[in-house]
């Protein structure tokens, strides 16, 4: 059993954390992590109030284990909107998670209003000591190396090593980890537990759209790009994408639309570098819609259910660590 800080305080037997992952990251697969041992996650952001709720009771009608709502990217929203779906969060899950936004007590406070912990994903030592100041409960250090949208520029291994020190709350690590040995590097650097985004894309239970799971099973570390390219609607947010993404928006005219997305019943267009996530509801030209990806991605083999996933990273982080607390001390 891998017990850490991490798995005490949240109440899950695995210490990974599903990402939120915008409309990819629905009830069905958090609900499948938590299941599985993790602390499942559910996107709770630029979608109303009621609809928070409706997504957060249809996660936890489905586990029993502990599932967190997701909030990105707050500062570009409505804040009294963003504060009554923090409540609403809060009523209804154990963890309410935070990134893309400077760490805010006010927001803070309101989750402890509620009795739910607070977790705040941050890019560097200075975030970090915000966020634990701010009255997180815990903290996610995500490095460069990260899937999707990325906040900091230093890799994880540094970052990890300036975060634990800053800090005395528990630390996940998180970019770039779709291994069992990238997470037993990080655990055996000091870490609570590890966040997983790009792995857990290729789930059986997330809602990516199967032209870019297949991309991401094609793809290796090296084929993935930190880039501001996909800015068209949220711009300043460097993020890391499939390089194969951008050539085929490049050959696509400025301003065309490239296609669809229905993720919540309403069709919407998607412009050429939008910064949108594609789920199983687009239609068009996939191939140039943002393919985020971190450079774990290697690890991304097929599509397997979530609880594989979970299990197969921390039975592999468990063995190799056992390694060592065999061997004597000095
Ligand atoms: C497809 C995708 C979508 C993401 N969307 C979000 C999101 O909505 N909210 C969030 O907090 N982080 C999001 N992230 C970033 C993750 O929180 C996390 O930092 C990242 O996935 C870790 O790196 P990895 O993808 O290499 O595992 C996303 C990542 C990916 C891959």
């Amino acid at each position: 059993m891998l017990t850490t800080r991490f798995t005490e305080l949240v109440g899950c037997s695995m210490p990974i954390q599903q990402a939120g992952m915008g409309t990819l990251a629905k009830p069905r697969l958090a609900a499948a992590v938590a299941n599985a041992g993790g602390l499942g996650s559910v996107s709770s952001y630029g979608i109303p109030p009621e609809l928070v709720a409706t997504l957060l009771d249809d996660a936890t009608r489905a586990t029993t284990g502990p599932v967190c709502a997701n909030f990105i990217n707050m500062a570009r929203q409505d804040a009294g909107k963003v504060r009554e779906g923090v409540a609403v969060a809060a009523e209804r899950v154990p963890v309410v998670d935070f990134f893309y936004s400077d760490p805010d007590q006010a927001i803070v406070d309101i989750a402890h209003r509620h009795e739910a912990l607070v977790s705040w994903q941050v890019g560097s030592v200075e975030e970090a000591r915000a966020a634990a100041d701010a009255g997180c409960d815990f903290i996610i250090a995500q490095g460069v190396e990260a899937g999707g949208h990325v906040r900091g520029t230093t890799g994880l291994l540094p970052l990890l090593d300036a975060v634990l020190r800053a800090v005395e709350v528990p630390v996940l690590a998180a970019g770039g980890i779709s291994s069992g040995r990238a997470m037993a590097a990080v655990l055996a650097a000091g870490a609570d537990g590890v966040r997983v985004g790009t792995r857990f894309v290729a789930a059986e239970e997330a809602e990516a759209h199967p032209d870019y799971v297949r991309a991401l099973i094609a793809a290796r570390a090296e084929d993935t790009v930190y880039t501001e390219a996909y800015s068209t609607n949220w711009p300043d947010a460097p993020h890391r994408v499939l390089r194969s993404c951008i050539d085929a928006a490049n050959s696509v005219e400025e301003g065309e639309i490239v296609g669809y997305l229905e993720a919540y019943g309403t069709p919407d267009p998607i412009h050429r570098f939008d910064c949108t996530a594609i789920d199983r509801s687009a239609t068009g030209n996939i191939a140039a819609m943002p393919h985020w990806a971190g450079q774990g991605v290697g690890s991304v083999r097929r599509v397997e259910p979530a609880a594989e996933i979970v299990q197969q990273l921390a039975a592999e982080a468990e063995r190799l660590l056992a390694r060592w607390s065999r061997q004597p001390a000095e």
